[in-house]
């Protein structure tokens, strides 16, 4: 295939946000809306990617630092033909250039690609609308040819009426281009240069103009507003829920499900409502979430069940466990198969072998935690000495009391039991029964005190 480079024209200021941010940087499925269209862009493999930004000072280059992208500031700003005649400079001739827009963040591989194949000559990318209003429409001769592009404010009536409207995308040679660009003249209604005026020129020189469509429309709807971005977010997630629902999962409510990330799944899992899933999380087969989860980055092993309200990040829990309601596991937490970790349960950077349990208002940081231990409601590692962080050791088959405090470092031996409300400063030995706490007295004949008068 031809030589690609992308420019992605992101200078507009985004004033009907009213955000300080850059309207580029807001985020659209958790990402910002830039960085889906950088993405996107990445994945054509092109040779130069060229972001035009504007408003904002550096912030739209310091956060999309990641990518291998020539960042060129377009200022002031005197319209979509002369910011992509601020790319130009970094663009090699050889190939095609491809026009993306940060603000309109759902376009499609697909799409891109279909407009890569058609090639040989300008290929722009329209979209038929029930309601053209504000676009540029496309005018064609008698023939079907593509004649020009005009802006809504320069239309004539008639024009007003076409439907086939200019979705802003377009693939044209890179050398062209370049030529096309310099002879842009700004004596419009907007007194700005119009990158759509390079479809008449092209028309003049007998260069072809091929139009293509995009598979679907939400590809090219573009954010002005934050009413638009909850709208186009709706849309997406939408879209994720129904791939979801095609391979098989349950959904109690396609419109109750976010995805900000990528979420794969096995067989018959089933998802409860008002779930959020962020980065990349699997859950394998059979696995049930619950209402109102929040799953970041983790891997979830098959036949688990998660209650609702538990919040899971960066984890990775084996199969057959049984999770919440209302736990919460953070980043670094390994469990193994059959654990159960109950309500109010924080497990922090801390491995949990197999069938153990913890289902009760516990605290287990920096923990290495053996099999078939039982750990007693309201046990807290206290891993934090103020200046650095401890481990805590328990060894296969203990029992830990309820309410005990394990001041870290320290470890309890295989199959030792730790009596409740105790405080273990010291190793506790294998097989034994360890507690420290004051011995239970009753004063006789103690009497509350009275209230003076
Ligand atoms: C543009 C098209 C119009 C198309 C519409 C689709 C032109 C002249 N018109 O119109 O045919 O139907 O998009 O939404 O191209 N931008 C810059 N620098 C500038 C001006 C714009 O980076 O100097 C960026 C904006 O950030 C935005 C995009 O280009 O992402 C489109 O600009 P906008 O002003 O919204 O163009 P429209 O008038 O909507
Ligand atoms: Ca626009």
């Amino acid at each position: 295939m031809t030589k690609l480079n992308i420019v992605i024209l992101a200078a507009g200021k985004g004033t009907r946000m009213y955000s300080e941010k850059p309207k580029v940087l807001h985020a659209l499925a958790g990402k910002p809306l830039v960085q889906h269209v950088l993405d996107c862009a990445s994945a054509l493999k092109p040779q130069q990617i060229c972001v035009v930004y504007g408003h904002g000072g550096e912030a739209v280059p310091n956060a999309m630092q990641q990518y291998a992208a020539k960042f060129v500031v377009q200022e002031p700003q005197l319209g979509t033909g002369h910011a992509v005649q601020q790319a130009m400079p970094h663009l090699s001739d050889d190939g095609d250039t491809l026009v993306l827009y940060g603000d309109v963040p759902l376009i499609q591989h697909s799409t891109l690609h279909q407009m890569q194949q058609v090639g040989g000559g300008l290929v722009l990318l329209t979209v038929n609308l029930s309601n053209p209003t504000g676009y540029g429409r496309i005018v064609r001769n008698d023939q079907g040819d593509v004649q020009c592009i005009v802006e809504e404010k320069d239309a004539t009536p008639e024009q007003r009426e076409i439907n086939e409207v200019n979705t802003g995308i377009l693939l044209a040679p890179t050398q062209m281009l370049r030529g096309w660009l310099s002879k842009l003249r700004n004596n419009n209604s907007q007194r700005e240069y119009y990158l759509t005026d390079i479809v008449g020129m092209a028309v003049q020189q007998g260069v072809a103009v091929h139009t293509v469509q995009p598979a679907h429309e939400w590809e090219i709807h573009g954010i002005n507003s934050k009413a638009q971005l909850t709208v186009l977010e709706r849309t997406w997630q939408l879209v994720e829920a129904g791939r979801l629902l095609v391979h098989g999962v349950t959904l109690a409510d396609a419109a109750r499900i976010d995805v900000r990330g990528k979420l794969s799944c096995g067989c018959d899992v089933e998802i409860d409502v008002g779930c959020i899933f962020e980065g990349e999380v699997s859950l394998g087969n059979n696995v049930r979430v619950g209402a109102y989860c929040v799953i970041k980055n983790s891997r979830i092993a098959a036949d688990t069940d998660i209650a609702p309200y538990s919040h899971i990040d960066s984890c990775e829990v084996g199969a057959n466990c049984h999770i919440g309601p209302y736990a919460r596991l953070r980043p670094g937490t390994k469990l193994h198969d059959k654990v159960h970790i109950g309500n109010f349960v924080e497990i922090k950077n801390s491995e949990i072998a197999a069938d153990s349990k913890a289902n009760h208002l516990s605290y287990i940081g920096d923990s290495t935690v053996g099999k078939r231990v039982n750990i007693g409601a309201g046990t807290i590692t206290c891993n934090y000495d103020g200046a650095n962080k401890h481990r805590t050791i328990i060894e296969d088959d203990v029992f830990i009391g309820s309410d005990t405090q394990l001041v870290a470092p320290v470890t309890v031996g295989k199959g030792a039991t730790i009596g409740a409300g105790s405080t273990i400063t010291r190793n506790a030995p294998e097989d034994e029964l360890t507690l420290s706490r004051g011995r239970q007295l009753t004063v006789a004949g103690w009497k509350r005190p009275i209230k003076k008068k």
